[in-house]
């Protein structure tokens, strides 16, 4: 069961009809700050992004209910390295601080553990994100260790905090 219902939201598969709601946040260099890939250009390339989304992914996009406007998108993807399911969410920024990350983020957990017996899970954040941080701790992860992650193209380095949370 790929689909979550939230009080808010319908999370769900993203699809190519969605794209032109994706390229809104994709292509915002604010909300791309610290991604390590670079904003998106057009729809087109948007397209091929959710086109090219694998199963074990499981990444979803957050519709919102009243209106069917895809705001965000988020992922749990098994991370073998860690041995846990990497969390991850942007949102769209028209619509941050009204706690859909939260809400969208909770539910993704618990999709993870219900349908995929995630127990373990793993994220992190850049430092001056604290935003990111309020979310994940309100989802109750831990802080276990400093760490430091890179853009892909090599431009930036970001000293960022990294978390882990386990569900018995
Ligand atoms: C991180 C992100 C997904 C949070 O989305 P969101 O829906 O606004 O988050 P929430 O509304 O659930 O808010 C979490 C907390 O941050 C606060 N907050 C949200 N946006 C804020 C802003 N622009 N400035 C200050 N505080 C903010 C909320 O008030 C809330 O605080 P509280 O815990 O004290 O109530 C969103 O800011 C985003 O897309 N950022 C860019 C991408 C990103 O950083 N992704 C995560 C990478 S680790």
């Amino acid at each position: 069961m790929r689909e979550i219902k939230t009080e808010r939201l319908i999370i769900r598969p993203l699809t190519v009809n969605d794209a032109e709601d994706a390229f809104e946040w994709l292509s915002d260099p604010v909300v791309n700050r610290f991604m390590p890939y670079a904003p998106y250009e057009n729809v087109g390339q948007v397209k091929e992004w959710i086109s090219g989304i694998k199963d074990e992914e499981n990444h979803f996009g957050f519709e919102l209910a009243a209106t069917g406007k895809v705001i965000g998108s988020g992922d749990v993807e098994f991370d073998s390295e860690n041995n846990a399911y990497h969390l991850g969410y942007n949102l769209n920024r028209a619509f941050w601080g009204q706690g859909y990350a939260t809400e969208a983020a909770k539910a993704l957990i618990q999709w993870a553990y219900k349908n995929a017996g995630a127990r373990d899970f793993v994220t992190c954040h850049a430092v001056v994100n604290t935003v990111s941080k309020k979310v994940l701790q309100k989802c109750g992860f831990r802080f276990e260790k400093n760490g430091q992650y890179s853009r892909f193209d090599g431009s930036e380095i970001f000293d960022a905090l990294y978390y882990s949370l386990h569900l018995d």
